[in-house]
């Protein structure tokens, strides 16, 4: 699959091989290292701990100024003064369908697109648009907490074939994924993949990605790829792959949602778009959409255009201070007994293993030491924590040196 060098520097400079060439040397660098006080904002992050000293850890969004390419065009919308209600700008679908074949590789016609204000809201239609009430939903645990919630937000049961932690490598069991469809009563509709992965930080290989669609294609189901996470790829040699993109008979059964959100940190400007290549699921989609879930907002759409028309290094570095948090957080914390840090590949967030500490209340420990954290149990898995790492160094410090003063105090 061929790939522009557009966003990864490391994959620029493999792709020229010419060690010379710097792909930042033309740029302005971003100032990732500068503290922002979001207190007093109605930050969902840092609200939570209003009038405390704890340092929020949790929820995925990041400490990090947006780029000025994204709030000069949000500033430029607001300019015209009026914000009423909106249709997609073309700009917008002609950027990211720019994008996609950029990234990936992949033509997409602009008809497969359904725009909508996030990729949780997405998950939600997708479950409706494969199956109806008393049907099934098969997914992986542990995995990002809103999937948890899909199969009873529709009505539906939730199938779970958790994944083995394999030395740091999460993997699925297809025999196991098999046996639990063979196994429910009633019809299985959709397979719900997350991939990059959240919350172990994976990124699937291809060998992975082929024998997921054909298990798909065997047992019939409608296979629903969140890949949000997608342009985080840190320092990994490994690429991202749209699993619609790999095969024919992949896309036609696929929903792929994407959103510029978590890597330009927007999630509060919310624009996710649904690519459905088939023409009637892309219509049960719709009708579940239509009357309930709102189009984006004018600021959201601007903010989305602005995000799928860069071109610049700010993606390449960000990933790069991102991928020197990852080895901050991995060096300080595996040095303490009974914590193992998984190796992230893709995301800002960090999967530790703290079974050994046999904590029976996680969360509150790591509060009492000034520390917010998300508890493993939320997205299926107790005995681990998430740590978010997407925030300046020095605070990225202050919050490391809060874990070890909470495992160091057991
Ligand atoms: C895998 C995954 N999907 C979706 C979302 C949220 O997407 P949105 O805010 O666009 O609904 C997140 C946020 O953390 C996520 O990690």
């Amino acid at each position: 699959m061929l790939r522009w060098p557009t966003l990864y520097a490391h994959q620029a400079l493999t792709k020229t091989e010419d060690r010379s060439y710097d792909p930042f040397m033309a740029e302005e660098m971003a100032d990732f290292d500068r503290l922002i006080d979001r207190r007093d904002t109605s930050s969902s992050k840092w609200d939570k701990y209003a009038g405390t000293d704890i340092l929020p850890m949790w929820v995925a969004d990041t400490d990090f100024l947006v780029p000025d390419f994204i709030l000069n065009a949000i500033r430029a919308r607001l300019d015209h003064g009026i914000l009423g209600y909106t249709i997609t700008p073309p700009a917008l679908t002609e950027a990211v369908l720019d994008w996609l074949r950029h990234q990936f590789d992949w033509q997409v016609p602009a008809e497969w697109l359904v725009w909508l204000p996030g990729v949780v809201p997405g998950l939600n239609l997708a479950t409706r648009a494969s199956g109806q009430p008393g049907d099934a939903l098969l997914l992986n645990t542990p995995i990002y907490y809103p999937f948890l919630a899909l199969a009873a937000n529709a009505g539906q049961t939730m199938l779970d074939s958790p994944l083995h932690d394999s030395q740091g490598r999460w993997e699925f069991d297809l025999d196991h994924m098999g046996a639990l469809v063979d196994g429910f009563h009633g019809r299985t509709g959709v397979y719900m993949l997350c991939n990059p992965q959240n919350p172990t930080g994976r990124i699937y290989i291809e060998d992975e990605l082929l024998a997921l669609g054909q298990f798909c294609c065997d047992r019939d189901l409608v296979l629903c790829s969140d890949e949000i996470h997608c342009s985080l790829l840190l320092d990994s040699p490994q690429p991202h792959i749209p699993i619609a993109a790999l095969d024919p008979a992949f896309a036609r059964r696929s929903i792929t949602l994407l959103a510029p959100n978590k890597t330009y940190n927007i999630p509060g400007e919310s624009c996710g778009v649904a690519i459905i290549p088939d023409a009637g699921l892309r219509q049960r989609f719709i009708g579940a959409r239509n009357g309930l879930v709102p189009h984006p907002t004018v600021l959201a759409l601007a903010a989305a255009t602005a995000a799928y028309q860069d071109r610049s290094t700010w993606v390449a570095q960000l990933n790069q201070y991102l991928a020197a948090n990852r080895d901050l957080v991995a060096q300080r914390l595996n040095a303490l007994p009974g914590v193992r840090v998984n190796q992230v590949e893709a995301t800002y967030l960090s999967w530790i293993d703290i079974r050994p500490l046999a904590l029976s209340a996680p969360l509150a420990h790591f509060e009492r030491y000034g520390l917010g954290l998300s508890d493993g149990a939320q997205f299926g898995l107790p005995g681990y924590v998430r740590l978010n790492f997407g925030c300046p160094r020095a605070r990225l410090i202050e919050g490391l040196q809060r874990f070890e003063s909470a495992v160091r105090a057991l």
